[in-house]
C-alpha cells in the first residue's frame, strides 16, 4: 500500500472572536504534543523556512531535532493554549521554544564562577488570524515564570534566559529581555585572495579539542574580577554540542539546496609560540540566494588582552589571515558575505587590514540580543555578556 501523503497545510484557523483574551485566567502554556508540535511548523513556515518547501522544513525540524543539543530533553516546544480546549490537537494560540544550553555565570562579589544550565528561545510565533489580541505577550510572561526553575536541580534556578529579537528592542523589553549590544562587522566575499600565510582549514573532527580549549580559555577569562563595571557576567558554553546544531542547519541545507556538502568549518593560525587563533564559521541560506551569509560562529585568540585595551600586531595579522580564508570560502560557496557579531578591537582592527573599509554596524531591528536576568535583585544587578557572538544564536 502506498505511504499515506503528508497534509502540509496549515491547521485551519478558529473564529478569533470566539476565543478567549489574552489575559484571560484560562490561558496556559504547555508543551506541544508530535502532532501539535508539526502543526506549529505548518504556521511558522511561512516566517523561517527561506528557501526550503514545506516538506524540506518539516524534515529539517526533524533533522536538527536529532542533535545533541535538541535531544534529552534539550529541546522544548511550548504553546499557548485554553485549558478548557479538549481537542486534539488543541488550538495554537501562540508558540515558541527553549534550548537548555550549558553557560557560566561569573558573581564579582562571590568572586566564584559557577557552571549554569540556561536558555535560549526561539521560533516565537502567533498566527496572522490571532496577533493582536495580546496572546504573544502573554506567553513571554508564562514562558518567564516556567523557565525560572525549568529542567534544573531541586529548589535551583536558572539564571537567565536569552532570545534574539527580529522585532526591535520594544517588545521583548516590555516583558524582561533586555537589550545588549548587537553589532556586526560585514566583509565581501573575495575569491583569491593574496595571503602570505595560509592558515589550516578545521573540518568537524577538529572541532571538539578546540572546543574544549575554547572552553577553558573562557574560564579563565570569567574568573578576572578585577572589573567594577559589573556585579555579574554571563557567557554561553561555546561547546562543539552548540556548533554541530549549527551545523547539522548548514549541512542540511547545502545538501537540499546544492547536492553539496559543507566540508570546511572555519581556520586556524598558529603562532612561533604555539598559541593559536581560529574561527568557526557556518553557512546561512536566504530565500535570495544574493544575501546568502557566511557567518563567523567564534573567534578565539589566545592570549589576546580581553579587557581591549591593548591589541597585539601579531593576533591582528593572525585574524586577518583567517578571516581572509573565511572571505575565500563565502565566494566559493557564491555567498555575499562575510559576518561577524560583537567583534572585539583586535578582531575589527583584523577586518580592517583585510578590507580598510570595514565598519561597525549597531543592528536597531534584527537579531536583537536580548537577555532576561533571574538573579536575586532584578533590575538593579549590573550583567555584562561575555562573548556574544553568534554561535549563541538559536
Ligand atoms: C511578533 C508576534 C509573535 C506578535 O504576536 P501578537 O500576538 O500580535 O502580539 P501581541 O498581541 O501579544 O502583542 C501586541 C504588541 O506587540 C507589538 N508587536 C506585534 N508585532 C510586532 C512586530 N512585528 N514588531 C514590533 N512590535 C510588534 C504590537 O505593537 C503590540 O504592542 P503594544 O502592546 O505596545 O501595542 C507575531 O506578529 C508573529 O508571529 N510574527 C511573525 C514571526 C515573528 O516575527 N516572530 C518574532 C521573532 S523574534
Amino acid at each position: 500500500m502506498p505511504a499515506a501523503k503528508l497534509d502540509l497545510s496549515a491547521p485551519l484557523a478558529a473564529d478569533p472572536a470566539t476565543l478567549p483574551d489574552g489575559n484571560s485566567p484560562d490561558l496556559e502554556l504547555v508543551i506541544a504534543g508530535p502532532e501539535e508540535l508539526q502543526h506549529c511548523n505548518l504556521l511558522n513556515f511561512a516566517s523561517w523556512a527561506g528557501p526550503l518547501s514545506a516538506e524540506a522544513y518539516l524534515r529539517r525540524e526533524e533533522h536538527l531535532y536529532a542533535t545533541g543539543l535538541s535531544q534529552n530533553g534539550g529541546l522544548s516546544s511550548w504553546m499557548l493554549v485554553d485549558k478548557n480546549d479538549q481537542k486534539s490537537p488543541r488550538t495554537i494560540l501562540a508558540a515558541c521554544e527553549s534550548f537548555r544550553k550549558r553557560a557560566l555565570v561569573a558573581s564579582r562579589t562571590a568572586r566564584e564562577v559557577k557552571d549554569s544550565w540556561a536558555f535560549g528561545i526561539g521560533s516565537v510565533y502567533c498566527r496572522e488570524e490571532y496577533r493582536g489580541k495580546g496572546y504573544a505577550v502573554r506567553m513571554m510572561a508564562e514562558l518567564r515564570k516556567k523557565l525560572e526553575y525549568w529542567q534544573q536541580k531541586r529548589g535551583l534556578r536558572t539564571d537567565f534566559s536569552v532570545l534574539y529579537s527580529d522585532i526591535g528592542k520594544k517588545f521583548y523589553a516590555k516583558n524582561g529581555w533586555i537589550p545588549y549590544t548587537s553589532s556586526h562587522v560585514s566583509l565581501p566575499a573575495k575569491r583569491s585572495v593574496q595571503q602570505s600565510s595560509k592558515p589550516r582549514m578545521l573540518v568537524t573532527k577538529d572541532l571538539a579539542e578546540l572546543c574544549q580549549k575554547d572552553e577553558q580559555i573562557l574560564r579563565q577569562v570569567m574568573n578576572d574580577f578585577s572589573s567594577q563595571n559589573h556585579d555579574f557576567r554571563l557567557a554561553w558554553i561555546p561547546d562543539a554540542t552548540t556548533m554541530q546544531w549549527h551545523h547539522a542547519r548548514e549541512e542540511f541545507l547545502s545538501l537540499e539546496l546544492l547536492e553539496k556538502f559543507p566540508e570546511i568549518k572555519g581556520a586556524l593560525m598558529e603562532s612561533a609560540n604555539g598559541k593559536s587563533t581560529w574561527c568557526i564559521w557556518s553557512r546561512v541560506f536566504s530565500k535570495n540566494q544574493k544575501e546568502n551569509v557566511l557567518y563567523i560562529l567564534r573567534i578565539v585568540i589566545e592570549g589576546e588582552d580581553h579587557t581591549g585595551e591593548r591589541v597585539d600586531s601579531e593576533h591582528v595579522e593572525q585574524i586577518a589571515a583567517c578571516l581572509s580564508a573565511a572571505q575565500e570560502e563565502a565566494a566559493i560557496w557564491g555567498m555575499s558575505s562575510v559576518d561577524m557579531w560583537n567583534p572585539s578591537p583586535t578582531v575589527f582592527a583584523g577586518c580592517r587590514k583585510i578590507h580598510p573599509a570595514s565598519e561597525i554596524i549597531h543592528r536597531d531591528q534584527e537579531s536583537i540580543a536580548c537577555m532576561n536576568w533571574y538573579g536575586e535583585r532584578p533590575g538593579t544587578e549590573r550583567v555584562e555578556w561575555v562573548a556574544n557572538e553568534k554561535f549563541g544564536w538559536c
